[in-house]
């Protein structure tokens, strides 16, 4: 990519700033003073220093970060009023940095964060069903009877019902805990199916989106890198029931 265009992407200053800080020799490529804007670059292979700071340390092209989102923040790049997912992300590559969908803003749990436009699609689109597992506290205890029509699908007012679901208590601490598997993703859909069996969501955490899990150790508003592996896992995102 051009050299302007890297620093631009990292927040150093306009194309036209940039142009000045090029001509007054505040940009090395390499160790050499680069003197012009449109020079070619590859940030995963160049050294390129601005007033001495490093910025291709810790480059690549594509990011991947696993997040244990906390209450309260939302899931969106930019907004006006609430702090983002991408906020809480501490790098000075975030420039295309984006959450794999949505959590509602009082949701906790798994969310994935990246640049790579084409997992993110790949994990969003209807036809890979990808498996979203959540763990849903309820105002009221969850019948058999609920487990059933959670099960099959239930009307939420869309136009058709929800696609057949996995939906099953754990016992956690000693309390029932709702588990619920689904593979689609509409607006609110945990919280409307709840509604739908005359219930309600009072937490709702998301622990799973297709073969990659939520990091236990994570607390929430933490987030690393993902590992290859978890990475791959999350590639190899083909519906498991
Ligand atoms: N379903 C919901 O209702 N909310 C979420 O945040 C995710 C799934």
């Amino acid at each position: 990519m051009r050299l302007d265009k890297f620093l631009n992407d990292c927040g150093i200053g306009t194309r036209k700033q940039l142009k000045e800080y090029i001509k007054n020799g505040m940009v090395k490529v390499d160790g050499v003073t680069a003197s012009k804007p449109d020079v070619q670059i590859d940030p995963e292979k160049n050294e390129i220093l601005f007033s001495g700071e490093n910025l291709t340390e810790g480059y690549a092209k594509y990011r991947y970060y696993i997040m244990n989102k906390p209450q309260g923040v939302v899931s969106a790049t930019t907004d006006n009023h609430d702090t983002t997912v991408i906020d809480l992300i501490d790098t000075k590559f975030d420039k295309d940095l984006a959450p794999v969908g949505r959590l509602d803003k009082d949701t906790e749990g798994l969310l994935v964060i990246t640049n790579d436009g084409k997992l993110s699609h790949s994990l969003l689109s209807p036809k890979k069903h990808v498996e979203k597992e959540y763990e849903v506290h309820t105002l009221k205890p969850v019948s058999d009877d609920d487990i059933k029509k959670l099960s099959e699908g239930v009307d939420i007012g869309d136009e058709k019902p929800t696609m057949p679901a996995k939906a099953f208590i754990e016992e956690k601490d000693g309390k029932k805990l709702l588990h619920l598997i689904i593979h689609e993703g509409r607006f609110h859909q945990v919280k409307r199916m709840l509604n739908a069996v005359d219930n309600e969501v009072t937490f709702l955490r998301r622990i799973r989106m297709g073969q990659l899990s939520l990091d236990e150790s994570l607390e929430p508003g933490e987030y690393r890198e993902l590992t290859d592996e978890e990475l791959e896992q999350l590639k190899n995102n083909e519906k498991s029931f």
